[in-house]
């Protein structure tokens, strides 16, 4: 796998830190929810590529949470995207009333999340806040409100650490850039 990285963007332990002080910075924030509704936050992955960053996340949280999973689609078997987003697998929490705490592991149009925000806050959530491992710098991106980013990273195909190129890669434990000749075929 590693060869057909061009470059790495982002090392494991440069992840390891920036989750660990997303992790500080959500306890510190969601304290006096916790201590409002002792179930916590509900932290809600966004399938496939956003649950090792979920996972990891939540070891970092020190408030009570729930975890429930989430899968929408907005890409096909390749590197553009389609702008349909669909929903494959819904939450089975009932979030009326809850705090949740979305975990994206990749912003590029911003097509999936702001479809996915207006779809979770129709059910009566307490609220909705957004975490982002990754945001894109393009031109063209939805309107989010993105409390959190992990890291702002360049228009290049992106890779580990979750995300995948045609289901590869996700185990890479750093995050880099996927040579575009992989890609382009
Ligand atoms: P958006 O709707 O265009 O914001 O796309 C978001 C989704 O597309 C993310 O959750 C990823 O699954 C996928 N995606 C976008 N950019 C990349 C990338 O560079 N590498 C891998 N997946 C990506
Ligand atoms: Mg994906």
């Amino acid at each position: 796998m590693h060869k057909d990285i061009a470059r790495v963007l982002y090392s494991r332990e440069q992840i390891a830190a920036r989750v660990h002080e997303i992790g500080e910075a959500l306890s510190r924030d969601f304290a006096d929810a916790a201590r409002e509704d002792e179930r916590g936050v509900v932290l809600v992955s966004v399938l496939r590529g956003a649950a090792i960053f979920m996972a990891d996340l939540a070891r970092e949280i020190t408030v009570p949470l729930e975890m429930d999973y989430m899968a929408v689609s907005s890409y096909g078997n390749g590197a553009k995207s389609s702008g349909v987003v669909r929903i494959l697998k819904d939450l089975t929490t009932d979030i009326k009333g809850r705090h949740v705490v979305i975990a994206e592991d990749i912003i590029d149009s911003g097509l999936t999340l702001s479809y996915l925000v207006k779809s979770l806050a129709s059910r009566g959530p307490a609220s909705i806040t957004v975490v982002a491992l990754l945001r894109k710098q393009t031109s063209a991106q939805a309107d989010i409100d993105c409390t959190y980013v992990g890291f702002e990273c360049p228009d290049e195909f992106i890779v580990g650490y979750g995300l995948d190129f045609a289901e590869r890669y996700r185990n890479l434990p750093y995050i880099g850039v996927l040579k575009p000749e992989i890609y382009e075929g």
